[in-house]
Protein backbone atom coordinates (compact mmCIF):
# COMPACT_ATOMS: atom_id res chain seq x y z
CA UNK A 1 0.00 0.00 0.00
CA UNK A 2 1.28 3.27 -1.17
CA UNK A 3 1.76 5.87 2.10
CA UNK A 4 1.79 9.80 1.50
CA UNK A 5 3.68 11.63 3.69
CA UNK A 6 0.30 12.70 5.29
CA UNK A 7 -1.15 9.12 5.83
CA UNK A 8 -0.90 8.43 9.42
CA UNK A 9 -3.14 11.17 9.48
CA UNK A 10 -6.08 9.38 7.99
CA UNK A 11 -5.55 6.36 10.42
CA UNK A 12 -9.53 6.20 12.74
CA UNK A 13 -8.50 6.68 16.44
CA UNK A 14 -11.31 6.01 19.37
CA UNK A 15 -11.34 8.23 22.13
CA UNK A 16 -12.69 8.01 24.99
CA UNK A 17 -15.39 5.29 25.68
CA UNK A 18 -17.26 5.72 22.58
CA UNK A 19 -16.12 8.32 20.12
CA UNK A 20 -14.61 7.15 16.39
CA UNK A 21 -12.78 9.52 14.57
CA UNK A 22 -12.33 8.45 10.92
CA UNK A 23 -9.46 10.81 11.11
CA UNK A 24 -6.53 12.50 13.48
CA UNK A 25 -6.79 15.97 11.81
CA UNK A 26 -8.54 18.42 14.65
CA UNK A 27 -10.06 22.06 14.04
CA UNK A 28 -8.46 23.25 17.70
CA UNK A 29 -10.28 26.16 19.13
CA UNK A 30 -10.88 29.87 17.57
CA UNK A 31 -12.67 32.69 17.97
CA UNK A 32 -15.05 34.38 15.68
CA UNK A 33 -16.85 36.58 17.41
CA UNK A 34 -20.46 35.83 15.37
CA UNK A 35 -22.60 34.94 18.57
CA UNK A 36 -25.15 37.51 19.58
CA UNK A 37 -24.76 39.93 22.16
CA UNK A 38 -25.51 38.11 24.83
CA UNK A 39 -23.31 35.43 23.76
CA UNK A 40 -26.49 33.29 22.22
CA UNK A 41 -24.81 31.31 19.01
CA UNK A 42 -26.27 32.19 16.26
CA UNK A 43 -27.75 30.21 13.16
CA UNK A 44 -24.51 31.21 11.03
CA UNK A 45 -22.58 29.92 13.82
CA UNK A 46 -24.22 26.30 13.06
CA UNK A 47 -24.03 26.72 9.06
CA UNK A 48 -19.86 27.19 9.81
CA UNK A 49 -18.97 24.79 11.88
CA UNK A 50 -21.31 22.19 9.78
CA UNK A 51 -19.53 23.12 7.00
CA UNK A 52 -16.26 21.65 8.78
CA UNK A 53 -17.58 18.52 9.90
CA UNK A 54 -15.36 16.67 8.07
CA UNK A 55 -12.62 16.95 11.03
CA UNK A 56 -12.21 14.21 12.79
CA UNK A 57 -13.19 16.18 15.55
CA UNK A 58 -14.00 19.88 15.96
CA UNK A 59 -13.37 22.38 19.36
CA UNK A 60 -15.44 25.34 19.07
CA UNK A 61 -14.26 28.61 19.77
CA UNK A 62 -13.73 29.99 23.46
CA UNK A 63 -16.82 29.58 25.34
CA UNK A 64 -17.36 31.64 28.89
CA UNK A 65 -18.49 29.59 31.94
CA UNK A 66 -20.32 33.04 32.90
CA UNK A 67 -21.33 36.62 32.41
CA UNK A 68 -17.82 38.00 34.00
CA UNK A 69 -15.69 35.94 32.05
CA UNK A 70 -16.70 36.59 28.79
CA UNK A 71 -14.08 38.65 26.48
CA UNK A 72 -15.69 40.04 23.57
CA UNK A 73 -19.18 41.06 23.46
CA UNK A 74 -19.99 38.62 20.71
CA UNK A 75 -17.84 35.65 21.42
CA UNK A 76 -20.39 33.02 23.06
CA UNK A 77 -21.00 31.98 26.51
CA UNK A 78 -22.43 28.83 28.13
CA UNK A 79 -23.97 29.97 31.01
CA UNK A 80 -27.78 30.08 30.23
CA UNK A 81 -30.84 27.91 28.97
CA UNK A 82 -30.65 30.10 25.61
CA UNK A 83 -26.91 29.29 25.20
CA UNK A 84 -27.64 25.57 25.39
CA UNK A 85 -30.67 25.64 22.92
CA UNK A 86 -28.62 27.27 20.63
CA UNK A 87 -25.56 25.39 20.94
CA UNK A 88 -27.72 22.54 20.04
CA UNK A 89 -28.44 23.79 16.27
CA UNK A 90 -24.77 23.93 16.13
CA UNK A 91 -23.86 20.48 17.74
CA UNK A 92 -27.13 19.38 15.03
CA UNK A 93 -25.49 20.88 12.45
CA UNK A 94 -22.31 18.98 13.02
CA UNK A 95 -23.53 15.11 13.81
CA UNK A 96 -25.95 15.69 10.52
CA UNK A 97 -23.25 15.97 8.76
CA UNK A 98 -21.26 12.85 10.35
CA UNK A 99 -18.99 15.30 12.53
CA UNK A 100 -18.05 15.21 15.88
CA UNK A 101 -17.40 18.19 18.14
CA UNK A 102 -16.54 19.50 21.93
CA UNK A 103 -16.90 22.27 23.61
CA UNK A 104 -13.90 24.54 24.72
CA UNK A 105 -14.70 26.08 27.71
CA UNK A 106 -12.80 29.14 29.41
CA UNK A 107 -12.85 32.17 31.34
CA UNK A 108 -10.89 34.77 30.41
CA UNK A 109 -10.33 36.64 34.13
CA UNK A 110 -8.54 39.80 33.62
CA UNK A 111 -8.86 39.57 29.71
CA UNK A 112 -12.14 40.81 30.32
CA UNK A 113 -12.92 43.56 28.11
CA UNK A 114 -16.41 45.05 28.48
CA UNK A 115 -15.55 46.67 32.10
CA UNK A 116 -17.08 49.96 29.81
CA UNK A 117 -20.18 48.91 28.39
CA UNK A 118 -23.45 50.81 29.79
CA UNK A 119 -23.55 48.03 32.01
CA UNK A 120 -20.01 47.16 33.07
CA UNK A 121 -18.71 43.93 33.45
CA UNK A 122 -15.54 44.07 35.73
CA UNK A 123 -12.77 41.71 35.87
CA UNK A 124 -11.79 39.05 38.16
CA UNK A 125 -8.34 37.54 38.51
CA UNK A 126 -6.09 36.05 41.07
CA UNK A 127 -4.18 39.08 41.68
CA UNK A 128 -5.27 42.75 41.10
CA UNK A 129 -2.49 42.87 38.70
CA UNK A 130 -3.73 44.49 35.00
CA UNK A 131 -1.89 42.96 31.78
CA UNK A 132 0.38 45.08 31.71
CA UNK A 133 1.04 47.91 29.34
CA UNK A 134 -1.61 49.99 30.51
CA UNK A 135 -1.86 51.73 27.02
CA UNK A 136 -2.33 48.43 25.27
CA UNK A 137 -5.61 48.67 23.40
CA UNK A 138 -7.97 46.42 22.37
CA UNK A 139 -10.30 47.34 18.91
CA UNK A 140 -12.28 44.01 18.50
CA UNK A 141 -16.04 43.64 18.25
CA UNK A 142 -16.39 46.53 21.44
CA UNK A 143 -18.02 49.58 21.67
CA UNK A 144 -14.77 51.63 22.19
CA UNK A 145 -11.47 50.99 22.18
CA UNK A 146 -10.25 50.61 25.56
CA UNK A 147 -6.80 49.39 27.88
CA UNK A 148 -7.72 46.42 30.05
CA UNK A 149 -8.36 47.54 33.87
CA UNK A 150 -7.20 46.45 37.01
CA UNK A 151 -8.91 43.02 38.21
CA UNK A 152 -10.63 42.67 41.31
CA UNK A 153 -8.57 39.72 43.54
CA UNK A 154 -11.16 36.53 43.59
CA UNK A 155 -11.19 35.28 47.56
CA UNK A 156 -10.00 32.59 48.05
CA UNK A 157 -14.18 31.37 49.30
CA UNK A 158 -14.86 32.34 45.77
CA UNK A 159 -12.27 30.20 43.42
CA UNK A 160 -14.35 27.04 43.93
CA UNK A 161 -17.29 28.82 42.66
CA UNK A 162 -15.71 29.01 39.40
CA UNK A 163 -14.93 25.39 39.21
CA UNK A 164 -18.44 25.12 39.60
CA UNK A 165 -19.54 27.31 36.73
CA UNK A 166 -17.14 25.15 34.40
CA UNK A 167 -18.94 22.37 35.78
CA UNK A 168 -22.54 24.02 34.98
CA UNK A 169 -21.38 24.73 31.62
CA UNK A 170 -20.28 21.02 30.96
CA UNK A 171 -23.81 20.23 31.97
CA UNK A 172 -25.17 22.61 29.65
CA UNK A 173 -22.69 21.13 26.72
CA UNK A 174 -23.76 17.60 27.78
CA UNK A 175 -27.62 18.72 27.47
CA UNK A 176 -27.14 20.38 24.08
CA UNK A 177 -25.56 16.87 22.79
CA UNK A 178 -22.10 18.05 22.80
CA UNK A 179 -19.40 14.78 22.74
CA UNK A 180 -17.30 16.30 25.00
CA UNK A 181 -15.39 19.63 26.47
CA UNK A 182 -12.36 21.45 26.05
CA UNK A 183 -11.19 23.16 29.38
CA UNK A 184 -8.87 26.16 28.38
CA UNK A 185 -6.55 26.89 30.55
CA UNK A 186 -5.08 29.73 28.97
CA UNK A 187 -6.80 32.52 30.46
CA UNK A 188 -7.87 32.43 33.91
CA UNK A 189 -6.41 29.34 34.78
CA UNK A 190 -3.14 30.27 33.50
CA UNK A 191 -3.26 33.81 35.38
CA UNK A 192 -3.39 30.82 38.32
CA UNK A 193 -0.60 28.99 36.87
CA UNK A 194 1.99 31.95 36.27
CA UNK A 195 4.07 33.88 38.58
CA UNK A 196 3.59 37.36 37.48
CA UNK A 197 -0.26 37.46 37.77
CA UNK A 198 -0.53 35.14 40.20
CA UNK A 199 0.83 37.14 43.70
CA UNK A 200 -1.67 35.29 46.21
CA UNK A 201 -0.81 33.91 49.70
CA UNK A 202 -3.20 31.07 50.44
CA UNK A 203 -3.79 28.41 49.27
CA UNK A 204 -3.56 29.20 45.75
CA UNK A 205 -0.33 31.14 44.88
CA UNK A 206 3.35 30.74 45.52
CA UNK A 207 4.62 27.26 45.50
CA UNK A 208 4.00 24.92 41.52
CA UNK A 209 0.64 23.22 44.14
CA UNK A 210 -0.76 26.04 44.88
CA UNK A 211 -0.50 27.64 41.61
CA UNK A 212 -2.20 24.39 40.04
CA UNK A 213 -4.54 23.83 42.43
CA UNK A 214 -7.25 26.12 40.74
CA UNK A 215 -6.38 24.21 37.68
CA UNK A 216 -7.05 20.74 39.18
CA UNK A 217 -10.33 22.35 40.94
CA UNK A 218 -11.69 22.72 37.86
CA UNK A 219 -10.81 19.23 36.26
CA UNK A 220 -11.93 17.89 39.06
CA UNK A 221 -15.60 19.92 39.18
CA UNK A 222 -16.49 19.18 35.29
CA UNK A 223 -14.86 15.46 35.24
CA UNK A 224 -17.63 14.85 37.91
CA UNK A 225 -20.67 15.91 35.62
CA UNK A 226 -19.89 12.73 32.52
CA UNK A 227 -16.51 11.46 33.91
CA UNK A 228 -13.14 11.77 32.56
CA UNK A 229 -14.13 10.41 29.05
CA UNK A 230 -15.97 13.87 28.78
CA UNK A 231 -12.96 15.72 29.55
CA UNK A 232 -10.47 17.31 27.82
CA UNK A 233 -7.87 20.26 28.71
CA UNK A 234 -6.30 22.64 26.37
CA UNK A 235 -2.72 23.30 27.93
CA UNK A 236 0.33 26.27 27.04
CA UNK A 237 2.91 25.84 29.69
CA UNK A 238 5.23 29.07 29.28
CA UNK A 239 3.34 30.71 26.55
CA UNK A 240 3.53 34.65 26.96
CA UNK A 241 -0.33 35.07 25.49
CA UNK A 242 -1.42 38.35 27.24
CA UNK A 243 1.57 38.87 29.15
CA UNK A 244 1.67 36.03 30.78
CA UNK A 245 4.94 35.05 32.88
CA UNK A 246 5.53 31.49 34.14
CA UNK A 247 8.51 30.68 36.69
CA UNK A 248 9.04 26.64 37.54
CA UNK A 249 7.09 26.05 34.29
CA UNK A 250 8.16 22.11 34.10
CA UNK A 251 7.54 21.87 38.41
CA UNK A 252 3.86 23.72 38.03
CA UNK A 253 2.93 21.59 34.76
CA UNK A 254 5.04 18.38 35.87
CA UNK A 255 2.83 18.52 38.53
CA UNK A 256 -0.43 19.43 37.11
CA UNK A 257 0.02 16.49 34.57
CA UNK A 258 0.97 13.98 37.25
CA UNK A 259 -1.92 15.01 39.43
CA UNK A 260 -4.15 14.64 35.94
CA UNK A 261 -2.83 11.43 35.25
CA UNK A 262 -3.41 10.29 38.75
CA UNK A 263 -7.16 10.40 38.22
CA UNK A 264 -7.23 8.22 35.02
CA UNK A 265 -7.03 9.03 31.47
CA UNK A 266 -8.49 12.64 29.95
CA UNK A 267 -10.42 12.58 26.40
CA UNK A 268 -7.08 14.05 25.26
CA UNK A 269 -4.52 16.19 26.58
CA UNK A 270 -4.00 18.87 24.14
CA UNK A 271 -0.46 21.02 24.17
CA UNK A 272 0.24 24.55 22.53
CA UNK A 273 3.90 25.35 21.60
CA UNK A 274 4.56 28.24 19.49
CA UNK A 275 7.84 26.09 18.83
CA UNK A 276 6.73 22.33 19.46
CA UNK A 277 8.98 21.25 16.40
CA UNK A 278 12.04 22.06 18.48
CA UNK A 279 10.48 22.14 21.96
CA UNK A 280 12.29 20.48 24.74
CA UNK A 281 9.90 21.17 27.37
CA UNK A 282 7.16 19.52 25.22
CA UNK A 283 8.87 16.50 25.19
CA UNK A 284 9.60 15.95 28.70
CA UNK A 285 6.01 17.38 29.77
CA UNK A 286 4.53 14.68 27.32
CA UNK A 287 5.97 11.45 28.93
CA UNK A 288 3.83 12.57 31.65
CA UNK A 289 0.98 12.27 30.19
CA UNK A 290 -1.52 9.20 30.47
CA UNK A 291 -4.18 9.00 27.49
CA UNK A 292 -4.27 10.44 24.08
CA UNK A 293 -2.01 14.00 23.48
CA UNK A 294 -3.21 16.68 20.94
CA UNK A 295 -0.37 19.04 19.68
CA UNK A 296 -0.56 22.55 18.10
CA UNK A 297 2.26 24.13 17.14
CA UNK A 298 1.53 25.81 13.57
CA UNK A 299 3.30 22.91 11.41
CA UNK A 300 3.26 21.56 8.26
CA UNK A 301 0.63 18.89 7.98
CA UNK A 302 3.33 16.39 7.33
CA UNK A 303 5.23 17.23 10.21
CA UNK A 304 2.48 16.62 12.31
CA UNK A 305 1.63 12.76 10.20
CA UNK A 306 5.44 12.42 11.59
CA UNK A 307 4.79 12.81 15.12
CA UNK A 308 1.33 10.94 14.92
CA UNK A 309 3.48 8.28 13.15
CA UNK A 310 6.15 8.22 15.46
CA UNK A 311 4.28 8.01 18.46
CA UNK A 312 4.92 11.17 19.98
CA UNK A 313 1.29 12.56 19.34
CA UNK A 314 -2.52 10.84 18.33
CA UNK A 315 -3.95 14.12 17.22
CA UNK A 316 -3.12 16.95 14.78
CA UNK A 317 -4.45 20.35 15.88
CA UNK A 318 -4.97 22.57 12.48
CA UNK A 319 -6.55 26.53 13.09
CA UNK A 320 -6.47 28.85 10.33
CA UNK A 321 -6.11 26.40 7.87
CA UNK A 322 -9.46 25.34 9.11
CA UNK A 323 -11.40 28.54 8.06
CA UNK A 324 -10.53 28.80 4.92
CA UNK A 325 -10.30 25.17 3.64
CA UNK A 326 -13.70 23.75 5.26
CA UNK A 327 -12.91 20.42 3.22
CA UNK A 328 -9.76 20.37 4.81
CA UNK A 329 -8.98 16.97 5.63
CA UNK A 330 -9.84 16.00 1.64
CA UNK A 331 -7.64 18.78 -0.06
CA UNK A 332 -4.37 17.45 2.90
CA UNK A 333 -5.50 13.15 1.40
CA UNK A 334 -5.78 14.36 -2.06
CA UNK A 335 -2.58 16.79 -1.64
CA UNK A 336 -4.85 19.76 -2.83
CA UNK A 337 -4.19 23.54 -2.64
CA UNK A 338 -4.83 25.14 0.39
CA UNK A 339 -6.55 28.83 0.41
CA UNK A 340 -4.92 31.75 2.17
CA UNK A 341 -6.75 32.83 5.28
CA UNK A 342 -8.46 36.80 4.79
CA UNK A 343 -6.95 38.36 8.01
CA UNK A 344 -9.93 41.27 7.67
CA UNK A 345 -12.69 39.17 7.99
CA UNK A 346 -11.45 37.30 10.96
CA UNK A 347 -13.51 38.98 13.51
CA UNK A 348 -15.97 41.57 11.88
CA UNK A 349 -19.11 39.12 12.18
CA UNK A 350 -21.13 38.36 9.19
CA UNK A 351 -21.16 35.56 6.89
CA UNK A 352 -18.25 37.32 4.45
CA UNK A 353 -14.64 35.75 5.23
CA UNK A 354 -17.07 33.15 7.96
CA UNK A 355 -19.14 31.17 5.35
CA UNK A 356 -18.21 32.17 2.32
CA UNK A 357 -14.99 29.89 2.00
CA UNK A 358 -15.55 27.05 -0.68
CA UNK A 359 -14.67 23.38 -0.82
CA UNK A 360 -12.03 21.91 -3.10
CA UNK A 361 -13.70 21.72 -6.54
CA UNK A 362 -14.58 18.17 -7.11
C1 LIG B 1 -8.53 33.68 14.65
C2 LIG B 1 -8.00 32.85 15.77
C3 LIG B 1 -8.73 32.73 16.94
C4 LIG B 1 -8.27 31.92 17.98
N1 LIG B 1 -9.06 31.73 19.08
C5 LIG B 1 -8.76 30.76 19.97
C6 LIG B 1 -9.70 30.36 20.95
O1 LIG B 1 -10.83 30.86 21.02
N2 LIG B 1 -9.32 29.36 21.80
C7 LIG B 1 -8.09 28.77 21.72
O2 LIG B 1 -7.80 27.88 22.51
N3 LIG B 1 -7.18 29.14 20.81
C8 LIG B 1 -7.50 30.09 19.90
N4 LIG B 1 -6.62 30.38 18.89
C9 LIG B 1 -5.36 29.61 18.77
C10 LIG B 1 -5.56 28.35 17.88
O3 LIG B 1 -6.47 27.45 18.48
C11 LIG B 1 -4.25 27.59 17.63
O4 LIG B 1 -3.71 27.17 18.86
C12 LIG B 1 -3.25 28.46 16.87
O5 LIG B 1 -3.93 29.26 15.93
C13 LIG B 1 -2.20 27.67 16.14
O6 LIG B 1 -2.77 26.98 15.07
P1 LIG B 1 -2.60 27.37 13.50
O7 LIG B 1 -1.20 27.84 13.28
O8 LIG B 1 -2.91 26.07 12.83
O9 LIG B 1 -3.58 28.45 13.18
C14 LIG B 1 -7.03 31.24 17.86
C15 LIG B 1 -6.28 31.39 16.69
C16 LIG B 1 -6.74 32.16 15.64
C17 LIG B 1 -5.95 32.24 14.38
Amino acid sequence: MSRTPVSSLFEPLKLGGSLVLPNRIVMVGMTRTRAAADGTPTALMAEYYGQRADAGLIITESTSVSAVGRSFLTGPGMYTTEHALAWKKVVDAVHERGGRIVLQINHVGRVNNLQYLPHPIPPVAPSPIAVPGTSRQIVINIPRVTPYVEPRALETEEVPLIAAEFAHATRLAAFAGFDGVEIHAGYLIHQFLSTNANKRTDRYGGSPENRARMALEVLDAVTAVKGPDYVAIKLTPGWTNNEIEEEQVEDTYGHLLDEIAARGRLMFIHFYFPDLATSGLFRSLRQRVRGPVLVDGSLAPADYAAMVAAGEADLAGFGRAFIANPDLPSRLQGSLPLADVDYGTLYVGGSEGYTTYPRAAA
